[in-house]
């Protein structure tokens, strides 16, 4: 048994408090305590991250990320947990490619994990939810519906309809003309249609305005956005490295998607983790569309609390308790009964983020020189991760399993 002393955060706002960890398990929060050893962190202590949304290309693609240098740069910025998506060069929609992924990263993990499948006619239990591509993307995946077995999890969609796509697509040259190529009424038709399936616990991901956000939830869907589409535009500084699907919009809708942070309409800031090496992203036409941004999630967000642009409970809750609540795993909360993790913040250290000393593959971001602010401290289940800037702990992450209902 561990116990943990400093102030965390428990039911929208930071108390001062002793957390009693037993296996990893946090068995109790108590006003005081005796006859224990203590371990004081300092700092604000919030849950660990969870990020449902990222592609760590393991196995496939290691010259872009693997799951080691992925999960790194995931734990370096406060992310305890990821979700990886199925658009592995041989697609995981079957049980022997999950298996055979799942053999291949699990002893390579700083952080916890779940895997999800693609949808399609089989189903994996195993899988955190499932993967629903309405358009295609890197990798090329298309969803057949029809021909789709479901679960009771949830069922991410990439909303960008395939026929829309197709009727506008011409060839990208730049950030505005891919906006053009693939529009915002490609994803307000995406939402549409899939909501004739009547599918439940539907979560649509990467939504780029409040029109579609608000349509989402109107339709009774859980919602995402990300770091990118909050804080980029079609007329950011970044040429072919802001080549993303769906597509930067332009700025009074990114402004806009900014403005509803406080919204209970948004649940989920995830970052879409698409890492491509900077070689590859070099020349816009050939460039593929992802960029990275796990490490850097939680730190832009927490700046933007800084700021006074989104609340507590919202900074909190996108980033940490709704993620975990949707893909049923037991985290992202201080409380009896969750997974101990937690990451230590001091919210005056504001840092600028450089590329080169982030710890994915690929060596770049799309947000250099933008404000974070980074944890000091990472606990994984209740083992001490990152301390004073380097990694102290095996990759000692656990694969999860999607809790039964
Ligand atoms: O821009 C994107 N990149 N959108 C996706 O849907 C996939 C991702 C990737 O895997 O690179
Ligand atoms: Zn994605």
């Amino acid at each position: 048994m561990d116990a943990f002393h400093g102030r965390f955060y428990i039911s929208g706002e930071f108390r001062e408090k002793y957390v009693v960890v037993d296996r990893g398990i946090i068995r109790e929060v108590k006003s005081e305590m005796s006859g224990m050893d203590v371990k004081n962190i300092p700092g604000h202590i919030f849950p660990g991250g969870i990020d449902m949304h990222v592609h760590f290309r393991d196995p496939g693609e290691t010259e872009k990320e693997d799951f080691r240098t992925g999960s790194l740069s995931a734990i370096f910025g406060g992310t305890t947990t990821v979700c990886d998506m199925p658009n592995n060069k041989i697609p995981i929609d079957n049980r022997q490619s999950f298996e055979s992924k799942l053999s291949e990263i699990r002893n390579r993990s700083f952080v916890d994990f779940g895997l999800y499948q693609a949808a399609s006619g089989v189903t994996i239990p195993e899988a955190v939810g499932q993967k629903i591509f309405l358009g295609k993307s890197t990798g090329g995946l298309l969803t057949e519906l029809d021909d789709c077995e479901w679960q009771d999890k949830v069922k991410v969609v990439h909303a960008e309809l395939q026929e829309c796509i197709d009727n506008n697509n011409k060839e990208s040259k730049d950030l505005v003309s891919h906006d053009m190529n693939r529009p915002l009424e490609c994803e307000l038709e995406a939402i549409e249609y899939i909501f004739k399936y009547n599918l439940a616990n539907t979560h649509i991901a990467h939504l780029t305005s409040s029109r579609s956000l608000e349509l989402a939830k109107s339709l009774g869907f859980t919602t995402e956005v990300t770091p990118h589409h909050l804080l980029l535009n079609n007329s950011s500084p970044i040429g072919s490295f802001g080549k993303v699907n769906p597509p930067l919009r332009k700025k009074s809708v990114q402004e806009e998607l900014l403005n509803i942070l406080n919204s209970k309409s948004l649940d989920v800031i995830a970052s879409d983790h698409a890492p491509h090496t900077a070689a590859e992203k070099e020349v816009f036409k050939d460039s593929p569309s992802g960029m990275p941004g796990v490490e850097t999630r939680v730190p832009l967000i927490l700046s933007l609390f800084k700021k006074g642009l989104i609340q507590i409970e919202r900074t909190v809750s996108t980033l940490m308790e709704k993620p975990a609540e949707i893909c049923r795993i037991n985290k992202g909360f201080i409380a009896e009964g969750y997974d101990a993790d937690f990451i230590s913040v001091d919210l005056k250290n504001v840092t600028e983020i450089m590329g080169d000393e982030l710890h994915s593959k690929c060596g770049w971001t799309p947000f250099e020189k933008f404000e974070g602010i980074f944890p000091d401290l990472v606990y994984l289940r209740g083992e001490m991760m990152i301390q004073e800037g380097e990694v102290i702990s095996s990759p000692s992450g656990a694969f999860l399993n999607a809790k039964k209902q």
